[in-house]
């Protein structure tokens, strides 16, 4: 026969969860399991020695009547210091006139970061849920606009045509056309954005795009604007839709002229790089770094710069921080999706004062 001593020992013992007694008055520890022992890490010796107080951080003990206050979700100190999450549970009871408290102990880590990565995953479903709906709102809007955009095209030629048969100038109706046609364009970049649409797949030279963007950009940015450009040699054969790509070049650097207060720099460089953590060639280099194959593009500007809060969400369509008419915010989500499409990596570095950099990465073909 078992004597019931020798059970209760053995349940204290053997308890997954951790378990200390101690005197209900004083809070001296009188008994630890090997559970206790391995959560906060003492020996068994060391263990009796100390107060609960020394594991506790905020339960507290009400001398007059011997009850302890305990928070239902708190954390313990263990031996190295550190702060554990646990839940807390004190029960006391009398043994022959001796005041005692039995305190067990749930560890909570792994519940906490269960719940962590729950709460992000929540995040990132009601993210990846709210570019869909605008994605397919932006798709939407963009297809039935294109539509009308065909009839004032279609239209345009009918008038023409009459205003010639009765020998009348026709000059207006060509610019309505063209202004139809440079609208069914953006419908057309909107359509692909909302992937109603593929894009246009080519192999093109990114070098071309850089150089034709940065001769465009010199002719028309102000004169206290600092460009530089810097392409390392060698050909960019990448593969994409050369029409998108150049408008998301445009895009940042007119992203970056906005920045600009009176004066700054912008500097826009193209090198041979593996991705954007990996080394890049510098520009002055003319072979590539050792198996890169893809191209580097940087977009940078010594400007106001982003809070963490705005740089979160630039890359959300239509976010915006320009006043009404000036800015679309479709730039930097257009840019993003393009480039990810194609199987690039995209980042933005940005601290308010310190102005923005924009990178993206893009494999090479061939
Ligand atoms: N270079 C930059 N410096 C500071 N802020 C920037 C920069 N580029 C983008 N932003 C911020 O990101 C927002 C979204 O940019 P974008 O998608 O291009 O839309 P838009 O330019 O039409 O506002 C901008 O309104 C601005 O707040
Ligand atoms: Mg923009």
């Amino acid at each position: 026969m078992l004597s019931q001593d020798k059970v209760y020992r053995c349940a204290f013992e053997a308890s997954i969860n951790p378990i200390v007694l101690f005197d209900g008055h004083t809070g001296r520890i009188l008994d630890v399991n090997p559970a206790a022992i391995e959560f906060y890490g003492y020996e068994k010796q060391e263990a009796l020695g100390l107060n609960l107080t020394q594991l506790c951080k905020e339960e507290t003990l009400d001398p007059s009547t011997g009850d302890w206050a305990v928070p239902l979700l708190t954390s313990h100190i263990n031996r190295a210091g550190a702060a554990l999450p646990v839940d807390v549970s004190i029960g006391s009871f009398a043994l022959s006139d001796q005041q005692m408290g039995v305190m067990i102990i749930r560890d909570m880590r792994e519940q906490l970061r269960l719940e962590t990565e729950r709460e992000e995953l929540k995040d990132q479903l009601r993210h990846i849920q709210k570019m869909e709906a605008l994605g397919r709102l932006a798709g939407g809007v963009a297809h039935d606009f294109r539509n009308e955009l065909t009839i004032i095209t279609l239209s345009c030629e009918l008038v023409k045509k009459q205003l010639q048969d009765a020998a009348v100038p026709t000059e207006s109706v060509s610019q309505i056309r063209r202004a139809a046609e440079r609208a069914a364009s953006l419908t057309e970049r909107l359509l692909s954005f909302a992937h109603k649409d593929t894009a246009h797949t080519v192999r093109f030279d990114l070098r071309n795009i850089v150089e034709e963007i940065a001769s465009l950009v010199e002719r028309t940015i102000g004169r206290k604007i600092k460009l530089t450009i810097n392409i390392a040699p060698g050909p960019f054969q990448v593969e994409g839709d050369p029409g998108q790509m150049t408008q998301v070049l445009l895009n940042l650097v007119l992203n970056a002229r906005d920045a600009l207060l009176a004066s700054g720099e912008i500097a826009i460089s193209l090198v041979h790089a593996d991705g954007l953590d990996a080394a890049a060639a510098s520009p002055e280099q003319s072979d590539r770094p050792a198996g890169a194959r893809g191209a580097r593009l940087e977009v940078r500007d010594n400007g106001v710069g982003m809070s963490d809060d705005i740089k979160a969400r630039v890359c959300e369509p239509f976010f915006t921080t320009k006043a009404p008419g000036k800015g679309t915010g479709l730039g930097l989500s257009m840019a993003y999706a393009a480039v990810t499409q194609a199987g690039g990596e995209f980042r933005i570095e940005s601290s308010p004062g310190n102005g923005t950099s924009v990178q993206i990465y893009l494999p090479t073909a061939g």
